[in-house]
């Protein structure tokens, strides 16, 4: 496997000596060898370099994942986590890439033996091997001991939405959906902890379908954490908005309510944070608008179905002998679309991140674009142009969220709300 295309921080590759080589290379040997003879217990990698942006630390577990033994890497940034899982031979393949490279510690807990992998400071590779800690594997089941932010037992709205049976269990076929939410909750909690609010907290969710997403957050944020918030979910069919009135009724989530509408011809201009899960096409580009305009603090949207600019990558010929290939074409589109989406969120004042929150076994949908509104200086000229260069490399006339922007810049009095700095 080629690790760069899917492993989460890429490292720039510096030369490592032979004996270093050897060493890293029997260190991922005793890694690989323990999860195979099922000594396996966990290990940390550390001291990472400056390089690697604000990655702390990386935790590997065994995981079991439909029969087969994988190792589920945890990338540890100062305020989130990001989870991959990899095949024992992907694993190898990274240990090798990143060690020396950027990660200079490394800790095995098998139960036969502790292994330390340690540089000196002139950067020379050591195995120190000690006696087990550990002297019993942990279970491999995924997920088992995850934290659930939402709880099933008596839970009326889990009930009514069909996730989770009369006895609390979540349903064969929910459970992915449940693992959603429960994520996208986990990355909420950590957001809104930096952001301090004074009233009321109006949290609109776009295209809020059958409210699996609506009613979590809600009785998160207000039965968990204790928040004033008010939410309502916004949905075109009437019959879904009348079952989630009707299901926040029975709940009694006093501040939760649904309404029929579209996004697009949504004007409530007073949304503290605005969060969306795979509203289609350009309803996500609605919905990060919607935010835009009302000078949203938080901006939380996982996209879906990226049609828009792909009709016009299509055409770019300098890209032909990729684009040919329909699902190449696909994934760029995804990609591209993403791209400009954040770097247009950024034009507007937005500290924008895109990862994946969630393993790709859960949902191909698995990118959240999270927006977070600064008051720091906006680099408008050079924004602009990055977004016109991309739009050129890609033969694209006019990204569907760019045109909403433009069409609305004389009417700029939205900005105003709370004023950033603009420079030219
Ligand atoms: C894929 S579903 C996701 C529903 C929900 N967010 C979830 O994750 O369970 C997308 C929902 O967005 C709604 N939708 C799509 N475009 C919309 C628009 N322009 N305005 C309002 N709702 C929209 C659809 O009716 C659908 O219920």
């Amino acid at each position: 496997m080629n690790i760069n295309q899917n492993q989460i921080c890429t490292f720039v590759k510096i030369k490592i000596s032979k004996m270093n080589e050897n060493t890293i290379k029997n260190f991922s040997t005793q890694l690989i060898q323990s999860v195979e003879n099922k000594e396996f217990v966990k290990c940390t990698l550390g001291k990472i370099s400056s390089s690697a942006k604000d990655l702390q630390n990386i935790y590997i577990k065994a995981i079991e994942l439909k029969s087969n033994v994988m190792l589920s890497f945890t990338f540890r940034y100062a305020r989130r986590d990001e989870v991959k899982n990899f095949s024992l031979s992907e694993a190898n393949d990274y240990m090798l890439q990143a060690l020396g490279n950027e990660i200079f510690a490394a800790d095995l807990f098998t139960t036969s033996k502790n292994y330390f992998l340690k540089f000196n400071k002139k950067r020379i590779a050591q195995i120190i091997e000690q006696k087990a800690t550990f002297s019993q594997i942990v279970n491999l089941q995924h997920d088992k001991l995850k934290k659930r932010y939402i709880s099933t037992e008596n839970n009326i709205y889990l009930q009514r939405l069909e996730i989770v049976g009369n006895n609390g269990q979540i349903l064969k076929n929910k459970e992915d959906k449940f693992k959603q939410i429960n994520k996208f909750i986990e990355i909420i909690d950590s957001l809104i902890k930096d952001i301090s609010f004074e009233n009321e907290i109006k949290i609109i969710d776009m295209g809020s379908g059958k409210g699996y997403l609506t009613f979590a957050v809600y009785d998160y944020l207000k039965n968990n954490l204790g928040l004033n918030v008010k939410i309502k979910g916004i949905e075109t069919q009437e019959k879904l908005v009348e079952i989630c009135n009707s299901i926040a009724k029975d709940s009694q989530f006093e501040n939760l309510s649904f309404e029929q509408s579209n996004i697009s011809n949504f004007n409530e201009t007073d949304i503290d944070i605005l969060i969306s899960l795979h509203a289609c096409d350009t309803a996500t580009d609605d919905t990060l608008y919607q935010g835009i305009k009302s000078n949203a603090r938080l901006i939380v949207s996982s996209p879906c179905c990226h049609k828009q600019i792909r009709g016009q990558m299509n055409k770019s010929k300098k890209l032909m002998q990729i684009n040919k290939f329909g699902i190449l074409l696909e994934r760029q589109a995804e990609i591209i679309t993403d791209a400009i989406r954040a770097h247009l969120l950024e034009l507007q004042g937005y500290k924008t991140n895109i990862f994946e929150f969630i393993s790709a076994e859960y949902t191909g949908k698995n990118l959240l674009i999270v927006a977070t509104k600064t008051a720091t200086e906006i680099k408008t000229m050079e924004i602009k142009s990055k977004i016109e260069e991309l739009k050129s490399l890609f033969g694209i006339d006019f990204h569907y969220l760019e045109k909403l922007l433009e069409e609305n810049e004389n009417d700029q009095s939205w900005r105003n709300l709370n004023p950033v700095c603009h420079t030219h």
